[in-house]
């Protein structure tokens, strides 16, 4: 007899086949129905137990969580929801599991509570959920990119560089602990590190895709980055993954264009290949509203959020633009925003980004041109001197999911505002290379990839998205 998974056999199964499936017990009910699931999609297969011609002793055991072989035959089934059951006619338990120790029962946990246990979370129906999208996700950024004529760069984790110039950075070093080098005032040397060089984490592989874009043409990235900021937010992670698409000789308008269909395009693959996680995710989100008040319910359900975005232009307003915006709104009927009223140049605060997506536009909106003293100094120079060619895409209920930006390719221009930014010309002469030898216009962006998930899923906390989280203080796993 053949190994079929539970989707298998849920989608292609034929009446009266014999079939072989391993899993994991959900529920035992009434000493005859199991829900066993496997994994392969959210949805269990019954399988009927002949109560009377089963072993006492592994009746015991099937429990929830066991690990189980369930040898049988597929049967119409009447009362399980599905079109199959397995009518067993031999059940071996392969891992027992036992429920007086088990953590996670069947019945509804707080999200909070799963994340204490990561390692075993993944067998509640949500969280597999999740991460079957994430996954078809990541399938469908590579899809995209190659289908678009990307080639996929891996871009290095350990770097001497830091390419936000944010100096958020965890350290990586070599050296020992308890005996490191110390430099002549007795400081530990640290420029000693890796082995003769001060290195850190990436916070974003840019810096090294333009070089392979200007030999390359189009690239992207995608790897785990790492930010040693201290934010304990719903949105932030330490370490988080980053999908970074470089592109030579294409503007700011280019870029826009190619991360509003990336997004799209992998918005729709989830659609259309996770229909049952989606339909289940939806259903959770919906339950989880109805114990808001009123007033904090989100109007859109999940998929229709999903259709909306897909049908939707996304509003292009440039910073100027949006500030006067701000200044002129009231988001709440008696109070305007205080904010941003007599100098131009701040940052947008979450709130100001919020009621931009949210209450003005109602749909995503790239933001562009912003402030040159607010981002990074690889943006390149408007020609008014004060903005750069900077974007950030603002999602509805997720705030930033993309930054991105045409590059300063004009060395004369680039070395001024490294010097002005304080920034080291030696550390990134490779860096400035690239426009001394062939320079061109060239452009990207960062989306990431979590804050997609969050999107996709309809989950509120980012460290629901991610296998094992890392937040401050929270590296257990
Ligand atoms: O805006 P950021 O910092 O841009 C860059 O790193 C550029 N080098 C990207 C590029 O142009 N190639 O980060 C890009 C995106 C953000 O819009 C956000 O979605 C995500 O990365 N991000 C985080 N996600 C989770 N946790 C964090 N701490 C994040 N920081 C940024
Ligand atoms: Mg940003």
């Amino acid at each position: 007899m053949k190994n079929y998974s539970v989707k298998e056999l849920l989608t292609n199964g034929t009446l009266q086949q014999d079939v072989v499936v391993k899993g994991w017990v959900r529920t035992f009910r009434s000493n005859r129905f199991i829900a066993l699931n496997d994994g392969s999609t959210i949805n269990n297969i019954q399988c009927v137990i002949d109560f009377e011609n089963t072993d006492k002793e592994v009746l015991k055991k099937i429990t929830t969580s066991a690990a189980a072989e369930i040898k049988g035959t597929l049967v119409a089934s009447k009362g399980s929801g599905q079109n199959f059951e397995i009518q067993v006619k031999e059940i071996i338990i392969l891992g027992a599991s036992n429920p007086e120790e088990y953590p996670i029962q069947p019945k509804k946990h707080s999200l909070e509570f799963l994340r204490a246990n990561a390692h075993l979370r993944v067998r509640t129906n949500t969280f597999s959920a999740v991460m079957r999208v994430r996954s078809a996700l990541s399938f469908a950024v590579h899809q995209f990119f190659q289908k678009e004529g990307f080639y996929y760069v891996n871009t290095p984790i350990v770097t001497g560089s830091d390419a936000e110039g944010a100096g958020e950075m965890f350290r990586v070093s070599a050296l020992d602990a308890k005996n490191p080098p110390l430099t002549e005032a007795g400081d530990v040397d640290f420029t000693e590190d890796f082995f003769g060089k001060e290195t850190n984490l990436t916070v974003s592989g840019q810096l090294e895709a333009e070089t392979y874009a200007m030999a390359m043409g189009k690239v992207y990235t995608f790897g785990p980055t790492f930010r040693a900021e201290n934010s304990n937010t719903t949105r932030h992670l330490a370490e988080f993954w980053m999908i970074e698409p470089e592109v030579a000789f294409m503007e700011l308008d280019g870029n826009m264009d190619l991360a509003e269909s990336f997004i799209k395009y992998v918005l729709a693959y989830v659609k259309e290949t996770c229909p049952d996680d989606l339909a289940f995710l939806e259903k959770r989100l919906l339950d989880e509203e109805k114990t808001k008040p009123q007033t904090e319910r989100s109007p859109m359900p999940l998929r229709e959020k999903i259709d909306f975005i897909l049908d939707n232009n996304f509003k292009r307003v440039s910073y100027t633009e949006a500030v006067e915006i701000l200044r002129n709104s009231k988001p709440n009927k008696k109070k305007k925003f205080e904010y941003l009223i007599e100098e131009w140049g701040a940052d947008l605060q979450s709130e100001h980004e919020r009621y931009l997506v949210e209450k003005h536009f109602e749909c995503p909106v790239i933001l562009f041109d912003y402030p040159a003293k607010i981002k990074a100094f690889y943006m390149r120079l408007n020609e008014d001197g004060k903005t750069v060619r900077a974007m950030d895409i603002l999602f509805p209920g997720i705030g930033e999911i993309v930054g991105g930006s045409q590059r300063e390719e004009r060395y004369d221009v680039l070395v001024e505002k490294m010097k002005a930014m304080g920034i080291d010309e030696k550390e990134l002469s490779w860096y400035l290379d690239l426009r001394k030898f062939g320079t061109a216009v060239h452009s990207g962006f960062g989306l990431g990839f979590e804050r997609l998930v969050l999107f996709a899923t309809g989950m509120t906390n980012i460290r629901d998205v991610i296998p094992f989280p890392r937040t401050p203080k929270n590296a257990e796993f």
